[in-house]
């Protein structure tokens, strides 16, 4: 699989949206990530269908919808006709896991699961594992950019990596949360496929993001 980098757009400037936008459209094979907050699953409140419809149709790059939600199946109704890539909902905010994976996986291309930093990896079930398209595992508790990795995650990578080679399945492994140079290397050793990046991309003094997006790759 090749490495998907995936630019978290909680840390672009936004009163400079489109200019932003416009600057990753000279970067290829990049993901958009765009963290949705609701004030209740994560404590900070992000942005909802009005943006992402403007970011649509102002982006060249599949959007990857991140859901800190504590109702995701409100959300996916209410995106449903954005044209999203990816949709990830957190494990912890769902009861109902598999009804909602077949419900996503009937409106979006790629639907994703995504678990915090002390959630263990045994609380999904292989059978789970074998419909998505995608694990997010996070290396910062979700609700803030600029955060600081929390390393234990490498482990959870390696274990969950093993799971998937053993099994055969297909899901991308995506981490989130505090992501750079330094720790990109050791991620995508350890099994990472599909890297999200806010703060170091976006905090590049000149906006020379491909810099930086080349770096982590
Ligand atoms: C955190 C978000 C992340 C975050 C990543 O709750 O899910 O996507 O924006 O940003 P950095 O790379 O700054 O940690
Ligand atoms: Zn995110």
């Amino acid at each position: 699989m090749s490495i998907i980098i995936s630019p978290s757009l909680l840390s672009v400037d936004f009163l400079e949206l489109k200019t932003e936008l416009e600057r990753l459209n000279q970067i290829d094979d990049l993901w958009l990530h765009l963290d949705i907050m609701d004030a209740h699953f994560v404590p900070n409140l992000t942005f909802g269908e009005p943006v992402l419809r403007n970011v649509k149709s102002a982006t060249k790059h599949k959007l990857d919808a991140h859901l800190m939600v504590t109702d995701p199946d409100f959300f996916a109704d209410s995106f449903k006709d954005l044209g999203l890539h990816n949709f990830t909902f957190h494990w912890e905010a769902e009861v109902h896991h598999d009804r909602l994976i077949e419900k996503l996986k009937t409106m979006y291309p790629s639907v994703g699961i995504s678990l915090n930093p002390s959630t263990p990896l045994s609380v999904i079930p292989n059978y789970l594992l074998g419909k998505v398209d995608l694990v997010l595992l996070m290396s910062v508790n979700p609700g803030f950019g600029g955060q600081k990795f929390i390393p234990e995650v490498i482990d959870k990578l390696i274990e969950l990596d093993k799971i998937r080679h053993e099994n055969n399945f297909k899901f991308q492994i995506q981490v989130d949360g505090g992501i750079n140079e330094q720790n990109a290397g050791y991620l995508i050793q350890a099994g990472a496929n599909n890297l999200v990046a806010g703060n170091y991309i976006f905090s590049e003094p000149n906006k020379d993001y491909l810099s930086r997006v080349n770096k982590i790759r």
